[in-house]
């Protein structure tokens, strides 16, 4: 079993440079699908969600050359078969093979998608939008049978700008006859990236980025190219390292603009920061005011960044309260940070942090991916020795995190036990 083990209070120096996009990579991978040639995806993570997305990829018989970063994909001769449950349940963003197999083959078969368990993750907005496009949909214990005669645009008002049911509904209409209209659409950057990729390939797709999105359906798609987009997460959670235990750290490769959210609210506990065009360097510091914050669909607080920056928190004077208001149960993490000395409570939706109090490092479990990665950003500032369990959690999202925090001076390793 591996588990995660730091040695804390060491000040970060250096350079971490940001990878592609999980939550871009793993849209754009499914959507590849829809046309019959080739398609390059460069800068894909080396994460354990891209192996599990690759295995459906070759359990539908796809062509895949996977080589470090780059993802050449040729889907001209698939195999349109009920993707298994063992398969699905491996990752959320299996759900996307759903919208593109259906708008590709006007059939598809598969189980409830998985991912980190941080709330009920309901997909009825997925599978309203392609009811609306004409599809029948077939639920049997978690197992889905989606059919359509035809795919015909219409318009579909989201109940909640979901960014799964945005992509889902991009996918099928992209192919659907005449134009589909999505209102009350997410807005993420991962949105746009998927967006401009399908319209590099022939797709017709306007507004991606705003509340409506315009798709004009297409008979077919071409072969492309594009580069994954860099992680905002990932590049928000090493930001936030830095304010913890930066010493003129530099986090390069990202685009500020997609964690302005991040940025500002650091501005408001404290926190200095030097913004390039494509990096931040930050150093830790004393003082650090306390804030209130409310998670939010983009451009608003991403709830991926909540777990992460509540370690922040922990060293600002007075109480911060931090609502969370994507997930039911994304506050796993606040047991392990008290057992680590910080002092939360939790009220309903949400957290009163009452700082600063000073971390210690003791065994700590990672029951999600981005709880892992605060308590990886806990165990980095805290004095003594973290062990993190189930890392397996982590590295479903982080890049060479050990490799990339060892660089700039952290002591931390994977160990086997
Ligand atoms: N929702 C519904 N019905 C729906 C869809 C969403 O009720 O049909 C509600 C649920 O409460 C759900 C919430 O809206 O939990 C958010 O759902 P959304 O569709 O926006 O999120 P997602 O597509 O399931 C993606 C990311 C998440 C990220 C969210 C929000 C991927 C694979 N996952 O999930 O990433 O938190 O958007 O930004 O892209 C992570 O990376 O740690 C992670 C969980």
């Amino acid at each position: 079993m591996k588990k995660i083990q730091i040695e804390g209070n060491q000040l970060l120096e250096g350079t971490i440079s940001i990878s592609g996009s999980k939550n871009s990579a793993v849209a754009l991978i499914p959507a590849s699908i829809l046309s019959d040639e080739k398609v390059t995806i460069d800068n894909i993570p080396n994460i354990s969600d891209i192996d599990a997305l690759n295995e459906i990829l070759t359990y539908l018989e796809a062509k895949v050359e996977y080589q470090k970063n780059t993802m050449i994909i040729h889907s001209d001769n698939i195999v349109n078969k009920e993707i298994p449950e063992s398969i699905s349940t491996k990752l959320r963003a299996s759900y996307y093979f759903m919208a593109a197999l259906l708008g590709k083959y006007k059939k598809v078969e598969m189980y409830f998608p998985g991912g980190c368990k941080i709330g009920l993750r309901p997909i009825d907005q997925t599978l309203k939008a392609f009811e609306l496009l004409g599809a029948k949909v077939i639920e049997n214990k978690n197992k889905y049978t989606i059919t359509a005669e035809r795919l015909i645009g219409t318009n579909i008002y989201l109940d909640m700008p979901s960014v799964g049911a945005t992509i889902n509904t991009m996918l099928v209409a992209v192919k659907a006859e005449g134009t589909t209209i999505i209102e009350n659409a997410a807005k993420e950057p991962e949105i746009v990236s998927v967006a401009t990729f399908l319209n590099s390939m022939g797709a017709k797709i306007r507004g991606a980025g705003t509340s409506k999105i315009t798709i004009d359906g297409v008979d077919q798609l071409n072969k492309g190219f594009t580069e994954v987009i860099p992680d905002r997460i990932e590049a928000g959670t090493y930001v936030l390292a830095g304010a913890l235990m930066g010493k003129n750290l530099i986090i390069k490769n990202l685009i500020p603009k997609h964690i302005e959210s991040l940025i500002l609210k650091l501005k408001e506990i404290g926190i200095p920061m030097k913004i390039g065009t494509d990096s931040i360097q930050i150093s830790k510091t004393d003082n650090l005011r306390s804030i209130h914050l409310k998670t939010l669909g983009y451009p608003g607080f991403p709830t991926d960044l909540q777990q992460p920056i509540t370690v922040l928190l922990t060293q600002c004077l007075g109480d911060s309260v931090l609502q969370e208001t994507i997930y039911e149960n994304r506050f796993q993490n606040i047991y392990y940070l008290n057992k680590m000395g910080a002092n939360i409570q939790i009220h309903n939706d949400k957290i009163k942090i009452t700082g600063p109090t000073k971390l210690v490092g003791t065994e700590v479990v990672a029951t999600d991916l981005r709880a892992g990665a605060c308590l990886v950003l806990a165990g980095l500032s805290a004095q003594g020795t973290t062990v993190i369990s189930d890392v397996e959690h982590i590295l479903r999202g982080y890049e060479n995190i050990v490799e990339k925090l060892q660089t700039v001076g952290a002591k931390i390793e994977i160990i086997e036990i």
